[in-house]
């Protein structure tokens, strides 16, 4: 969910709206605000994408300068208006996301002193337990200071109260929130660019802060109330990276801003020139006895993708998990192994939970993430940044390849520090991904092509995504994609895998796109094709001009990618595979850019 929060001289409802503009990404089934003006609290909700709520504050506009507002990715309770946040009880609004994991318990004390609930969410509970404290006499800060420390889960509110039109009171836990320093003004958003054009002086909240924040100024504390001090810095973002420039979507936006993402993440570890290598720690250990990489969603894939290049690259053992799977379990773990944590928002709580856990087993950790100011950056041992810029589809796409070409750089460096790669191969890899960026950029200026494939792909029921090898992890990613944003069925399969089982639905109906660059796997991965085809399946064929001599046949869609280094093929061939379920995604007329059900950085388990 996105939250905002601002004591302004302005009307606060515009401004508000604005920067849950900014945050709908993390969340868009019903939005709300509340304003405070004097003893009375205004507010106003809307089930439904944030254009609804607009729509509702044009024909009943909210006064005041002070106010909350949130967008909402749905956990307790459906996505009404009812649902929406902000929640009040008596003189309290509260605005939240994540999960008070003792909600039930909490609200059970309340019913039984007979307060009523208007909603099924767990963040009334917190509105009515302040709202009681308020009423019993204690001051909004003292109610807060009692309350905090009843509360377990992880979460982020803001709190509105009546009577008190300068001041905001915030809290988090493990969810992200930053808190704007303005001229006179003040601000609370779920991250910095929602706040970016009001103000850059930002004061990011750690896990377990809370804050009182006036006009003057802001005070941190923790527990029950016991006072910190946290920096104030200024913020990279500008407001201009949150805009759509003159595409229609984000999503088409960031994947053509994809030969400059990767460009700048390469530098982050390998200069191509002179060939000098910053291998981030505490990957420049002596030995490491393995690396376990820990994920989820298409950051899993750039994770899978990992594991080849880390294995022939620089012989390191290595294995990827499922965040959400890993932190639960009792892994194994050598001493001195270290555990990688892949994220493009750096606050995915599965893969938060899954580092915390890495770091209870005794590893050290990495943190491979696209948000310099996330948590899991600042809770990881070292930080290795992909550099894609921000990223606001909610399908990944310049982050995933820049994730991609970390990786990949990373393994060229630790392959030849631990003497794996002879210098002379290294600067063949190094030259190839230096050459990455503007193959990417003759994909895309060949764009055309996949648009005409993606037309029929839209019309599917089901499709199939089969890769070998290197290429595996990007028919997992590619099917994610499509099934993401189209709502179509779509499969990843290991292609040599397919005739264990999902060859049995392949029919004349079945579109099979098959990722085959020439490299290693390419004949076997050609026995796979044979055997669609046999069955009448449609094969949709990415592969490179020597690949297309050899395998393509006249009813085939073949697409022909320019010519790599087979090790950086996965970096390039991820495009396509974006490039298809978008243009299927803009067919079939589905919003690319906030597909049902789904939000970009989820921040509950
Ligand atoms: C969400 C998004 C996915 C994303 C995943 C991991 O589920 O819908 O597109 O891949 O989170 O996000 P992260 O920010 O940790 O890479």
């Amino acid at each position: 969910c996105g939250i905002v929060g601002a004591l302004t001289g302005r009307p606060a409802a515009p401004l508000m709206l604005d920067a849950l503009r900014r945050l709908e990404y993390r969340g868009y089934d019903s939005a709300g605000m509340a304003t405070v003006v004097g003893d009375a609290l205004h507010r106003r909700r809307a089930a439904g994408k944030l254009a609804e709520l607009e729509a509702v504050l044009a024909a009943d506009p909210l006064p005041g300068t002070s106010g909350i507002g949130h967008t909402r990715w749905a956990t307790h309770g459906p996505p009404t208006a009812e649902n929406a946040h902000p929640h009040v009880a008596g003189r309290v609004a509260v605005v939240h996301n994540g999960i008070i994991e003792n909600h039930a318990e909490l609200k059970a004390e309340l019913k039984a002193e007979g307060v009523v609930f208007t909603s099924d969410t767990d963040t009334e509970v917190v509105a009515h337990l302040l709202d009681r404290a308020i009423r019993a006499g204690q001051t909004p800060q003292a109610a807060m200071a009692a309350l905090m420390p009843r509360l377990t889960g992880a979460f982020a509110f803001v709190v509105l109260v009546a009577g008190e039109e300068d001041l905001l009171i915030a809290a988090r836990r493990a969810s992200p929130l930053a808190i704007g320093v303005g001229d006179g003004e003040a601000f609370v958003g779920s991250d910095a660019v929602a706040l970016a054009p009001l103000t850059r002086r930002i004061v990011y909240l750690e896990d377990g802060d809370w804050a009182v924040v006036r006009r003057s100024g802001v005070q941190v504390f923790r527990d029950a109330g016991v006072p910190v001090q946290r920096r104030e810095q200024i913020s990279t973002v500008s407001a201009a990276m949150a805009g759509k420039g003159n595409y229609r979507h984000f999503m088409e936006k960031e994947i053509h801003e994809q030969p400059e993402a990767i460009a700048h993440t390469l530098h982050a570890v390998l200069d191509s020139g002179t060939g000098a290598a910053t291998i981030p720690a505490p990957l420049d250990a002596a030995t490491i006895p393995k690396i376990t990489i820990v994920a989820a969603g298409t950051s899993y894939y750039a994770g899978l993708t990992g594991r080849y290049w880390l294995e022939s690259l620089a012989g390191i053992a290595t294995e990827v998990e499922l965040a959400s799977e890993f932190r639960d379990r009792d892994a194994v773990l050598p001493e001195g192994g270290v555990t990688i944590a892949v994220s493009q928002s750096g606050e995915s709580l599965d893969t938060l939970m899954a580092l915390r856990r890495a770091k209870a087993l005794g590893q050290k950790t990495l943190a491979i993430v696209n948000v310099p100011e996330s948590t899991i950056a600042r809770e990881a041992d070292g930080v290795l940044l992909t550099r894609a810029g921000p990223e606001f589809g909610v399908a990944s796409t310049k982050a995933t390849t820049a994730q991609l070409t970390a990786f990949c750089s990373l393994a060229v460096a630790l392959g030849r520090k631990h003497g794996r790669l002879s210098e002379e191969r290294a600067a063949e890899l190094r030259r190839a991904l230096a050459g990455v960026p503007g193959r990417v950029g003759e994909v895309l200026q060949r764009e055309a092509q996949y648009q005409r494939v993606a037309r029929e792909l839209a019309h599917s029921r089901d499709v199939l995504y089969l890769g070998r090898g290197l290429s595996y992890p990007i028919a997992l990613e590619g099917a994610l994609k499509l099934k993401e944003i189209t709502y179509i069925h779509a499969e990843g399969y290991a292609a040599g895998e397919m005739k264990h089982g999902p060859i049995a639905l392949i029919d004349e109906k079945m579109p099979v796109v098959v990722l085959a660059p020439s490299d290693g796997w390419f004949e076997k991965t050609a026995s796979n094709v044979a055997e669609v085809r046999a069955r009448g399946g449609r094969v949709i064929l990415l592969t490179d001009a020597a690949g297309a001599e050899r395998l393509a046949e006249k009813d085939d869609h073949v697409m022909i990618l320019p010519d790599v280094e087979p090790v950086v093929a996965p970096i390039l061939y991820a495009v396509p595979v974006q490039l298809l379920a978008y243009y299927a995604a803009v067919e079939k007329g589905t919003d690319a850019d906030q597909p049902r059900n789904l939000a970009k950085s989820v921040t509950v388990e």
